[in-house]
């Protein structure tokens, strides 16, 4: 049996420090949902965002204190009466969310099952953390079909020409070294794309190619420099996909730029949507234009995430993705604000910061 109240951290409002709550409720479950106990809960760059009160991801906060986490793996605690594909003391990969309930900077969080999957043996707690927003942004952003989804529509691996449609096209990830750039170098191999060459640190060259990379640039040449590379790289075919996992705003011109007409960009950045396309209408150029929205609860990925969630333990059994490397920062909850930092700073390179919520002191 859970306990009634638990540890949690949150933002009491936009600009104000964490701070960490040792009597919150634990939330409660419906018939369709897992009480998850948290035993890893990994950082994004929304939190700190959210902290600075940066206008996009706020928005997306439903009530305050916002309790951060958009990722966790745990234990079930307890089974909704109408879940029938989990029991307790499954081990779980368990979204986090922009709600309080389903948040993951607390030692329970609440989850839908069809959200819910379960860990393999060969990944543990802490790699497990890591997959959720990575999982669901980029794929949001190239496998969403239903209406209302704002994707490029190319078949997903379990649709009919997922895995040949694009063979043996190249693709260009603009900052593969982060989560969202690992997972869409993964994404690419999975559907044939052939070479996929990505922007990095030189250091994870090895790490990214593992991945499924097969060409890594500098990403602190200059942009003409890196365009210039594109064809020596690809032996003069075009790139027909460019994915900018990084957001900003040169990140996106440069995937833009690398793309020949009629081939596919997609951004992090949703906000950046507008502007990409306007540009498309400027140039004639008659790109595709995708954007990633990494939560599956809306109604446009509803599928989306049915599919991924009822592949993801085999997937990773099978090793066809692999989580992010990780590092757990010690002190429970109480690591998240110096994580948030470093985060922020770009101290982090080619590894996911993980919490474990049930060592806060
Ligand atoms: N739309 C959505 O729903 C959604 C969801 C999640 C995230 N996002 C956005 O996606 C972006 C990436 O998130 P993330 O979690 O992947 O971040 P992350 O893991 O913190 O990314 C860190 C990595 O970014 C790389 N990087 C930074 N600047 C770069 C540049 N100019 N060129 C190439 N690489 C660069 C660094 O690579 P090196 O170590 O190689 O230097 C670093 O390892 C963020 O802007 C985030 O807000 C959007």
């Amino acid at each position: 049996m859970a306990p009634s109240t638990q540890k949690m951290l949150c933002l009491p409002e936009a600009g104000k420090p964490w701070k960490l709550y040792t009597e919150w409720p634990v939330p409660t479950l419906g018939p369709n949902d897992l009480l998850v106990k948290i035993v890893s809960a990994a950082l994004n760059p929304a939190e700190w965002r959210i902290q600075e009160g940066f206008v996009g991801v706020s928005r997306l906060v439903k009530n305050w204190p916002y309790i951060g986490g958009l990722d966790g793996a745990g234990i079930v605690e307890e089974v909704g009466s109408a879940v029938t594909t989990f029991a307790k003391g499954d081990k779980v990969i368990a979204p986090g969310g922009f709600e309080q309930e389903h948040a993951t900077f607390q030692e329970y969080n609440v989850i839908a099952a069809v959200d819910a999957a379960k860990i393999p043996e060969n990944t543990s707690f802490d790699q497990a953390a890591t997959l959720p927003l990575a999982l669901s942004t980029v794929a949001s952003g190239i496998w969403a079909h239903e209406p209302g989804s704002r994707s490029v529509n190319f078949p997903a691996p379990w649709e009919e020409g997922g895995s040949t449609k694009f063979a043996g096209k190249a693709a260009f990830i603009v900052g593969g070294a982060g989560s969202m750039g690992q997972m869409a170098i993964q994404f690419a191999r999975l559907g044939g794309f052939s070479p996929i060459i990505t922007t990095a640190s030189l250091h994870n060259a090895d790490y990214l190619k593992s991945l499924g990379t097969t060409h890594i640039v500098d990403r602190t040449l200059p942009d003409a420099t890196i365009l210039a590379e594109l064809p020596k790289l690809t032996g003069g075919k075009p790139v027909v996909y460019a994915f900018d996992a990084v957001g900003s705003e040169a990140n996106q011109e440069l995937a833009y730029a690398a793309v020949a007409p009629g081939g596919a960009v997609v951004t992090v950045m949703p906000a950046a949507e507008a502007a990409l396309k306007e540009k498309v209408q400027r140039d004639g150029s008659a790109k595709a234009v995708g954007v990633c929205f990494g939560d599956l609860r809306i109604p446009p990925h509803r599928k989306l995430g049915a599919e991924l969630y009822g592949r993801l333990t085999e997937w990773l059994e099978k090793g066809l993705i692999v989580p992010n490397r990780v590092e757990v920062i010690p002190g429970g909850l109480l690591g998240i604000p110096e994580g948030c930092d470093r985060i922020k700073h770009n101290k982090v390179s080619g590894v996911k910061l993980v919490v474990h919520p049930q060592e806060t002191e």
